[in-house]
């Protein structure tokens, strides 16, 4: 069975993007492949969160996940910081890769652009670790966005280059991997593009909000003065509003705005009401589950701790492996 690797930004609740595309994505996946989920708490240390926030922000992501259907028995699910193979890892692929490619990143880049007086070497050296998470597992699928390819270019140029030093052909290429090809489009509330939430906090939806906050958030959704000829495109807004409509509603639902607009007897804040229902019930069985989870101490140790040594195992098991091909051998 391939093995399938992701990473997971440990900064905190997830929206309703996340939870239709990536978490979806995820939870098909975790019956058809030998899946590793882990929290990337060791790559938010070049933020240098306090150790109050990142404790809760690992926590939370953690929950959430679970909540949305990670299943601990199927996939594997761990915190990066409790696998110290993966640091060992990280250290030796640093020895073969290269500071001049590395600064070349774009997202290495766009962060010294971003935060000039923060460009440490965790930053520049981001894509090795990286690497080392997938390379760890010798994981040949990563389920990933676009913004993550060139890393994963890097990951396959630092396997490759582990593979010629040594002469061998211990690591496998890893390659992104969508397991549906048709995913789904979560677009904002501010009018334009996805939702995300370097948007702003109204722009999206968060699995955590509670159905006032998500009534709120969408009836302040951007719209336009409405239609005045019939059988008119829509405007961006208005297309992102039926789009997450044909996402939680019914199709009955859909069709009958959709008509509403066609005649342009559209009265948006009506649209916008019953898309707020339809998200909160849509929602509500996650919702739900957080709070559960989060209240039970228990189970959610016990999930960690199953992932931590399930993920240790295959951890050690590599590391060993490539110490004996690096050439430290016992004597
Ligand atoms: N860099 C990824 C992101 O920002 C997170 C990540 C870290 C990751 N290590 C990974 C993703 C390994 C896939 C595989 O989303």
């Amino acid at each position: 069975m391939e093995t399938v690797v992701s990473g997971i930004r440990s900064t905190g609740k997830l929206h309703l993007g996340n939870y239709y595309g990536a978490i979806t994505n995820f939870v098909k996946m975790q019956r058809e492949y030998n899946c590793y989920f882990f929290i990337a708490d060791l790559h938010a240390l070049t933020t240098h969160p306090t150790p109050e926030d990142l404790y809760a922000n690992v926590r939370q992501v953690v929950v959430e996940y679970l909540a949305a259907g990670i299943d601990p028995e199927a996939a594997t699910i761990y915190i990066q910081s409790d696998v110290p193979e993966v640091a060992e890892l990280y250290l030796y692929l640093n020895m073969n890769a290269y500071v001049g490619e590395l600064e070349r990143a774009a997202s290495f880049k766009d962060k010294v652009r971003a935060n000039p007086d923060n460009v440490n070497a965790g930053l520049l050296t981001y894509p090795v670790l990286m690497a080392a998470d997938i390379l760890l597992h010798r994981a040949t699928k990563v389920p990933v966005g676009k913004d993550q390819e060139q890393h994963l270019e890097m990951s396959r140029t630092f396997a490759n280059r582990f593979n010629r030093l040594y002469k061998t052909e211990y690591f496998a290429e890893p390659y992104a991997f969508s397991f549906d090809s048709k995913l789904v489009k979560i677009p904002g509330l501010d009018g334009k593009g996805k939702m995300g939430k370097s948007e702003g906090e109204a722009n999206a939806v968060y699995l955590s909000d509670s159905p006032e906050v998500i009534r709120k958030k969408v009836m302040r959704a951007v719209t336009d003065s409405g239609p005045t000829v019939p059988n008119q495109p829509k405007a961006d807004a208005i297309q992102n509003l039926f789009d997450l409509m044909a996402v939680v509603s019914s199709p009955d639902t859909v069709q009958h705005f959709n008509e509403q607009y066609n005649n342009c007897a559209i009265r948006y804040g009506d649209l916008k009401k019953q898309l707020a229902e339809d998200m909160i019930a849509a929602t509500e069985p996650v919702r739900t589950r957080i709070h559960e989870i989060s209240n039970d101490n228990d189970y959610i140790s016990n999930v960690i701790r199953m992932g931590n040594e399930k993920a240790r195992e295959s951890a050690r098991k590599t590391l060993t492996e490539v110490r004996e091909i690096i050439g430290f051998r016992k004597f």
